[in-house]
């Protein structure tokens, strides 16, 4: 099961005095002002101001939870996606770097906090993209329950159609809650449209390379192509690792557990630089949710050489 997936209570209704509730309501503004190109209809009383040199402000009379929420989701309520989508992609992993145990148990590898924060993160997203083992083993629903929030879109990224034999089980497929779309390299268009209906299928010319590897920038350019700017990529580890690996993520988020898994499922993993010198060093800012330590790493900002 994913690690969101768990039968939660419907998301409270916003309370109008509490500081973390009208932050929220005017990051949703925000987010829906992006996508719509209008300006932001926000309540006085969310406090947020926008400037052009900084972008958006939190006033001073919020408390410090209301604060950190709103430092946490700046980098999102400032992203530019008109001319290239800003992706942002999270991954909940144990002390020793693990996303779930070696089985594919994921259940539960965070704290409640930080699902929490993964369904902001998914209400603030145009669409929400997940890879194949996933799907295979967790077949997530991908919807904002816990937070009030609209769904995003929902990617299957599945270059190379490993699906195929289990598609038709996908539980997300069946809500009807917000759009799906199988993507896969367009060799296996016919193939895909056959399982799911074309208005499901997102074929994408060259997705694949020779190796077998998928090309992340077509897979960029053919979702903002479809108007989804803001991209969440939500899991697992092979998936991410490759967005990151071939620069497309914009920010990383890592909610580190106090967990110890052992041999499980690696969370990054890719080919690295020999010396330490060229590993990357992320600017980055620690928030603590829970028990849970999250590291916001802006990837697009490297620290100054140490
Ligand atoms: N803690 C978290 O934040 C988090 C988030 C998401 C998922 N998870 C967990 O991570 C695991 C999945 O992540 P992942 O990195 O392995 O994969 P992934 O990134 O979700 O998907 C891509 C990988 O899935 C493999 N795959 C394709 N079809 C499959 C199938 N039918 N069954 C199983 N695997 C298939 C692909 O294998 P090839 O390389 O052979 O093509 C590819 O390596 C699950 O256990 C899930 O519970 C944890």
């Amino acid at each position: 099961m994913h690690p969101d997936d768990s039968p939660a209570a419907p998301a409270a209704p916003a309370r109008a005095g509490d500081p973390i509730d009208r932050v929220w309501a005017g990051c949703l503004a925000i987010a829906q002002a992006r996508r719509s190109g209008a300006p932001a209809q926000l309540s006085p009383h969310a406090g947020l101001v926008h400037h052009d040199a900084t972008g958006w402000q939190l006033g001073d009379a919020t408390g410090a939870p209301a604060r950190a929420l709103f430092a946490l989701l700046k980098p999102l309520l400032d992203c530019r996606t008109d001319t290239r989508p800003w992706v942002i992609a999270q991954l909940g992993q144990s002390l020793d770097g693990c996303i779930a145990t070696r089985t594919g148990d994921a259940r539960f590898v965070n704290g409640p906090d930080i699902l929490t924060h993964l369904h902001r993160l998914r209400a603030l997203a145009d669409a929400v993209i997940v890879g194949a083992g996933t799907v295979a083993i967790d077949d997530p629903q991908l919807t904002v329950r816990h937070v009030p929030g609209r769904n995003p879109a929902r990617i299957l990224f599945d270059p190379q159609l490993q699906l195929a034999s289990r598609i038709a089980g996908v539980r997300c497929l069946a809500d009807a809650q917000s759009p799906v779309w199988w993507m896969c390299d367009a060799r296996w268009q016919d193939a895909a449209t056959q399982l799911v209906g074309a208005q499901r299928v997102l074929a994408v010319p060259d997705l694949l390379r020779s190796d077998g590897t998928p090309r992340i920038g077509a897979a960029l350019d053919a979702l903002h192509a479809r108007g989804l700017g803001l991209l969440f990529v939500e899991g697992g580890g092979v998936t991410v690792s490759r967005f990151l690996a071939q620069g497309a993520l914009d920010r990383l988020h890592l909610a580190v557990a106090p967990l110890i898994i052992g041999s499980g499922r690696p969370g990054l993993r890719f080919p690295g630089p020999d010396h330490l010198g060229d590993c990357r060093r992320p600017v980055f800012h620690m928030y603590t949710l829970g028990s849970d330590q999250l590291w916001d790493l802006d990837m697009r900002m490297p620290q100054t050489a140490t």
